[in-house]
């Protein structure tokens, strides 16, 4: 069974990615030919326009996530543009996907209903992530909900172009994310680079505690009893807290009594331990970039193997190629 994801390079990652998604994916990493992980570099293209940047980010992404516990003996990590097989199969697919389909996907209806204007790549965003799952025969796709329209778009293309030709896709599956782990911004609504409310996991120890320091609370008097369970800033400490902590701090909220500045504070000491570990990995890797690029070439070349297969049996599939003896291609016996 083979789990995919892919994560797009567009800035920094936040506690939100983290405990929404990277921990997920990390946890569910185990054999290497079964957990596929890509950093979505084309799919940023569509927002990030400066290639110094989308260089940088690219390469920080692969640095975080190998820093954060991603194992290249455990999961296979590539960059998506290293694999030129996923464009191709993006335009055999593309011939068959209706327009109404991508009409109604939500990062196009979203900004067209704000009176912006979208380009094509953002128009056909959902047929490549498609062509990124289908390339693997992935099984499980682990994804925020806000993706899941994303995986029935890909569900619909490959049964259409299954039926249309021969079988020859897989029909993946979602894997949502726990929602329960909704991060809160530092305003406390959700945290996202959007909202510019994010406290990023590799932050400054410094800055981060000032950044902190400056999450919003409200102003009911100190001695005043609260409800821990609504609050946003219970909700961050919660995060990294161990339950004894949380009970802890949990009944310190009920009796009143105590300054929110302390619980930021208590707040902070726990993040920096958190995440001290995977601090000092990634200054390592960051001062061996030669080491990363080797785990993403070779990533890459695994990927590949399995995406050119893939394609050509797509390619024989709709008869823009000849199985010859020698391609040795069989459409997919499904089961
Ligand atoms: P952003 O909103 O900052 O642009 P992305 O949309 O790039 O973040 O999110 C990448 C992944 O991180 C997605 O799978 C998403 O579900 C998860 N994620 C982002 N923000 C949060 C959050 N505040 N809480 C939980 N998960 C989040
Ligand atoms: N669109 C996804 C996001 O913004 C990233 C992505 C691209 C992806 N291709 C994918 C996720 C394939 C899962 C599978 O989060």
């Amino acid at each position: 069974m083979r789990v995919l994801s892919g994560i797009q390079p567009t800035g920094r990652f936040h506690w939100g990615n983290y405990f929404g998604a990277i921990r997920q994916y990390i946890d569910l990493q185990g054999n290497r030919d079964d957990a596929f992980y890509f950093i979505a570099n084309l799919h940023a293209l569509t927002t990030v326009r400066d290639r110094e940047q989308l260089a940088r980010n690219t390469l920080d992404a692969a640095i975080d996530l190998l820093a954060l516990g991603l194992d290249p003996q455990r999961a296979t990590l590539f960059v998506q543009s290293d694999v030129p097989e996923v464009s191709e199969l993006c335009w055999l697919l593309m011939t068959g996907t209706p327009m109404g389909l991508l009409e109604r996907c939500h990062a196009f209806k979203d900004k067209k209903a704000r009176g912006l204007t979208a380009d094509a790549g953002l128009f056909t965003y959902p047929v490549l992530m498609a062509a990124d799952i289908l390339i693997y025969d992935s099984d499980v796709v682990p994804v925020g909900e806000d993706q899941v329209q994303h995986i029935e778009v890909t569900r619909d293309l490959a049964a259409s172009f299954n039926h249309a030709f021969a079988e020859s896709f897989v029909l993946p599956k979602p894997k949502v994310l726990d929602t329960s782990a909704r991060v809160p911004g530092i305003d406390g609504e959700k945290m996202s680079k959007s909202y510019h409310n994010t406290l990023e996991v590799f932050e400054e120890p410094k800055a981060l505690r000032k950044k902190i320091m400056r999450i919003v609370t409200d102003s009911r008097p100190v001695e005043q009893p609260k409800q821990p369970e609504s609050d946003h800033l219970f909700q961050l400490y919660s995060l990294f807290a161990d339950q004894r902590q949380c009970d802890e701090m949990a009944a310190t909220y009920r009796r009143g009594g105590f300054g929110y500045g302390e619980v930021k504070k208590a707040l902070a000491d726990l993040a920096e331990s958190y995440f001290a570990e995977a601090r000092a990995r990634r200054k390592e890797l960051e001062a061996h970039p030669d080491r990363v690029r080797a785990i993403l070439g070779d990533g890459a070349a695994r990927a590949r193997k399995k995406a050119a297969e893939v394609l050509l049996r797509a390619q024989v599939a709709c008869g823009v190629k000849f199985a010859g003896p020698a391609a040795g291609v069989a459409t997919r016996v499904p089961g």
